[in-house]
């Protein structure tokens, strides 16, 4: 198989969101910047959620505010409710993205509520975004394994990422956010949202903890994804998913793809660079 893959990189929210060390927003730009120089369409730079949830996000406004906006780069940033969609059109994002779960144990304790009460929360973020024309990506979490719950089926997973895609979101993120998804449940997941979302509007974000996140996105270009998330240097986890640690890295999954011939348009230098600068700031 070869053609285009476009690679999302999520490490400045997804990944410094996990750092229990403060990181300096001039840290985060740095960051972002020599990101920006990579060939990324997408980079997720900030996220307008509760300072008191995740602390080390609080900072997204002056991040936003400080970073070099690079020629043909969206920089997205997370909207739980419409007061973190207001805070981001302010700080000047480009696109947003509402995050759901696949179960209710895994709601509550990310968003504080049930599955349909999240839903409910986005329909004025997906309004709002509509009047401005705004895309908005919709996230799945827990899409294969809840470290509540347990093994969740692929027809809960699909029922959340369906009512996301009824709702107006352009692409439905499929979250693997404990890295325990094998690749065979990964399949069976991916084949039961295919049957409720375009495949061409599904992206991949899995996570590496178990170090399968490769061998998913395997499976997952064999079901027909284009769209895959990855975190520069292998930063972040989940704050709220105990045991959650590592997305896949984007440098090794950017290498993964050119060696079977895939295109991603990404300069495997510049991330080589800033997978150093992610390490340099994870070590502190
Ligand atoms: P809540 O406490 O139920 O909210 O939290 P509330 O509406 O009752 O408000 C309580 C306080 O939060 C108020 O402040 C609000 O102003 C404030 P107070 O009056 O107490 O001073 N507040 C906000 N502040 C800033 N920005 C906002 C905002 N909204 C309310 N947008 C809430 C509900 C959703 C806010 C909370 O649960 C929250 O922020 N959760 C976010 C959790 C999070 O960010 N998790 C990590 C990202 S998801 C992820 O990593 C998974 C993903 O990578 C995919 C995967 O791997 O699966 C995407
Ligand atoms: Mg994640």
């Amino acid at each position: 198989m070869t053609g285009f893959v476009e690679i999302v990189e999520v490490g400045p929210r997804d990944g410094l969101q996990n750092e229990p060390r403060p990181i300096a927003v001039s840290d985060k730009i740095a960051l972002i910047d020599l990101l920006s120089q990579a060939g990324f369409r997408r980079i997720e730079a900030a996220s307008f959620v509760s300072p008191k949830w995740v602390p080390q996000m609080a900072g997204s406004a002056e991040v936003m505010a400080g970073l070099t906006r690079h020629p043909g780069v969206a920089y997205a940033a997370l909207t739980p409710n419409l007061q973190g969609f207001q805070a981001a059109m302010a700080a000047g994002a480009d696109a947003v993205a509402v995050f759901a779960a696949a179960t209710e144990e895994f709601s509550r304790a990310n968003l504080n509520c049930s599955i349909s009460e999240s839903l409910d929360r986005f329909q004025p973020v997906l309004q709002a975004a509509r009047v401005r024309n705004v895309p908005v990506r919709g996230y799945v979490s827990v899409v294969t394994d809840c470290p509540f719950q347990g093994a969740v089926p692929p027809a809960q997973v699909a029922q959340v990422a369906e009512r996301l895609w009824a709702a107006g979101c352009h692409e439905i993120a499929l979250g693997e956010t404990l890295g325990r998804g094998t690749p065979d449940r990964v399949a069976a997941m991916l084949a039961a949202v295919r049957d409720v979302v375009p495949v061409e509007r599904l992206a991949g974000h899995f996570h590496d903890t178990g170090g399968r996140a490769l061998d998913n996105v395997d499976v997952a270009l064999a079901a027909g994804l284009r769209v895959f998330d990855a975190a520069v240097g292998g930063l972040g986890g989940c704050p709220y998913a105990p045991g959650a640690a590592g997305n896949l890295a984007t440098e090794r999954l950017a290498a993964h793809l050119a060696a079977r011939g895939w295109q991603t348009g990404l300069d495997p230098a510049v991330l080589d660079r800033a997978a150093a600068l992610a390490h340099s700031l994870r070590a502190g």
